[in-house]
């Protein structure tokens, strides 16, 4: 940016780093009204507990009002930071919990105090984009470790760990191939990590929303000393809340606190009693199961139509949790050049390359199942197959389809 008498701002080195995301200019597109999208990242609105948040509110206004309206300190309400530490599978002091404005906020906290500008940092391939986000405003040298079904794999750390900061890894219901981690891969993982002095960062947003079974116990949980932990209310409660926590080692707690006081001194009291006030009493052991069934079932419904629609070629996983289904185009497609025709048909997804570091899967795309009804769901993937088949033919005629315009 040139500075002039009428324009004498001067841009810091990390402003050039902060780009708008991708993703965000592609959603433009699925934006369109009448369109079917699994393209939002949203958790479904049927899941927020609004009659529970009412009582609370009310309750909090009429008991507690001057210290929910008022300041107050930056590690958290501690009331609720009791209660978070009492839900994790593994020994946690209260005394390690970091309420945040959102897990995204753990992400902003540990990149400010551990990532100069020129430090390596490992992430999955792919990886979720806000961490990316999160992360490029310090300069890192990020390098992405290479993934399977499972995720990272555990023998391609040897060459990229040396004097890396540490690894980002979502083991569970991952954003965004709704992949999770075996418990053979953690062990192993957790067991390199810690021989190679690794330290680990683990985002997991998606964790409770399992549909068969809970998945394997959490990598901080095997080695608490050597990971900081993200968590989230958004996924279990409601993401308008803005309410996270980080666990962290007692060496690190200090720094990410004094990150947390520089960016917001604290948390809102208010939502954060309003919060402790809903889950006291076992709430979100009745409540998230709810969320957990209702997925499930759009999981499935999904599973069925992709199964009934999409043409020879195509691939899919099949996720135990979360919010997203991987897809994979058949050869020689490109999901970018995939998603006009698909807005046109009718319906929206988020093309899989811009979540790649490096070595973008072009015939990738993420999948949501869970804001669109079972019936959208039906209508939406019948679209989108008409839309590949109608790409590939042009593909094999030769045509390339026109670019996405937002
Ligand atoms: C993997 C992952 N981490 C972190 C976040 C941020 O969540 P929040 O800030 O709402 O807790 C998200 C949001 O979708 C996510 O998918």
């Amino acid at each position: 940016m040139t500075t002039s008498p009428r324009n004498p701002w001067v841009l810091a080195q990390r402003a050039h780093k902060m780009n708008p995301s991708v993703l965000r200019e592609i959603l433009k597109v699925t934006e369109r009204p009448g369109i079917i999208s699994f393209a939002g990242g949203l958790p479904s609105p049927k899941t927020f507990p609004v009659s529970a948040f009412a009582g609370a509110c009310e309750k909090v206004l009429r008991e507690d009002a001057s210290a929910a309206l008022q300041y107050a300190a930056s590690e958290g309400f501690p009331a609720l930071r009791e209660m978070v530490a009492a839900n994790l599978p593994w020994k946690v002091d209260p005394s390690q919990v970091l309420i945040t404005t959102g897990s995204q906020q753990g992400l902003d906290l540990v990149a400010k105090v551990l990532i100069d500008a020129g430090s390596r940092i490992l992430v999955e391939t792919p990886t979720y984009l806000g961490a990316l986000q999160a992360f490029s405003p310090m300069e890192p040298d990020v390098v992405s470790v290479a993934s399977d079904g499972e995720g990272v794999l555990v023998d391609d750390l040897d060459a990229k760990a040396k004097g890396a900061r540490f690894l980002y890894v979502l083991p569970n219901f991952q954003n965004p191939t709704g992949r999770t981690m075996s418990e053979a891969r953690r062990a192993a993982l957790s067991a390199r990590a810690a021989e190679l002095g690794l330290p680990l960062v683990e985002d997991n947003p998606y964790g409770d929303l399992w549909f068969d079974t809970p998945p394997p116990a959490p990598l901080t949980a095997r080695n608490p000393e050597g990971c900081i932990y993200l968590g989230s209310f958004s996924k279990v409660l409601a993401p308008g809340l803005r309410l996270g926590f980080v666990i962290a080692p007692p060496a690190l707690y200090p720094k990410l606190l004094q990150a947390k006081q520089a960016a917001d001194l604290h948390s809102p009291s208010f939502n954060q009693r309003m919060v402790a006030e809903v889950m006291k009493d076992g709430f979100l052991s009745r409540h998230v199961p709810t969320i957990r069934a209702l997925y499930k079932s759009q999981r499935d419904a999904m599973l069925a139509a992709l199964e009934r629609e999409m043409p020879e070629g195509s691939e899919w996983n099949t996720p135990k949790g979360g919010m997203f289904l991987w897809a994979r185009l058949p050869e020689g497609l490109d999901a970018v050049k995939l998603l006009p025709l698909a807005v046109e048909k009718g319906v929206a997804f988020v093309p899989g390359a811009p979540f790649y570091g490096a070595d973008a899967d072009p015939r990738t795309l993420r999948l949501s199942f869970v804001t669109a009804s079972v019936e959208q769901i039906n209508t939406g993937i019948a679209a989108l197959a008409a839309a590949i088949r109608e790409y590939a033919q042009q593909h094999r005629a030769g045509r390339v389809p026109a670019t996405v315009e937002a």
